[in-house]
């Protein structure tokens, strides 16, 4: 009896996720179909062209491109990143997640310091570990390897 009491509380939940989907997540337009699952997705991906133009940047030897990379990342990248957390994560990996953002965070900010005064060797470095963040938690998190670094 309870099981079924269950089942039915996880149907309803569905169906009111389902009907939220149908609503369209803020596209109205009736001609328009609801996103799938890819187009909803990822959030953050277009780090991965922060990332290509950062590493353009440092080949070209421009530090001021560096910087604004590393602050697009800032400003914008780990909203976004915390956009992207998966839902179903017990606590612990919550925190674990959240640590991770933290850690591109401090990276990003070591790299955006660097370019800023000037510090070539500095700015490689604090690159590589950048890239190193994003790794480490698509390791951790990521199911689908395609597209990302
Ligand atoms: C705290 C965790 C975390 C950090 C840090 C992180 N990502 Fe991700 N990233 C994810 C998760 C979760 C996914 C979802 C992958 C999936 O669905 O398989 C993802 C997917 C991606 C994808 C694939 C997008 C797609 O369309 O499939 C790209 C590209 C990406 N991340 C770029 C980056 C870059 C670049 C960085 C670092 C600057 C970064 N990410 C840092 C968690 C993270």
């Amino acid at each position: 009896m309870r099981g079924a009491v269950r089942v039915g509380a996880a149907g309803a939940i569905l169906a009111l996720a389902l009907a939220g989907c149908k609503g369209g997540g803020g596209g109205n337009d009736p001609g328009r179909p609801p996103p799938s699952a890819a187009e909803k997705a990822v959030q953050h991906k277009t780090l991965k062209d922060v990332e290509t133009r950062i590493e353009a940047a440092i080949a070209a030897g421009d530090l001021t491109g560096v910087a604004q990379g590393a602050d697009e990342v800032l400003a914008r990248g780990l909203a976004d990143v915390r956009t992207d957390e998966p839902k179903t994560l017990k606590d612990e990996d919550r925190l674990r997640y959240s640590g991770l953002v933290t850690a591109l965070e401090e990276k990003a900010s070591a790299l955006k310091s660097a370019a800023e005064a000037n510090e070539g060797l500095k700015v490689k470095r604090a690159f590589q570990q950048t890239t190193a963040s994003c790794v480490k938690c698509h390791d951790a998190f990521a199911q689908n390897p395609e597209g990302r670094p």
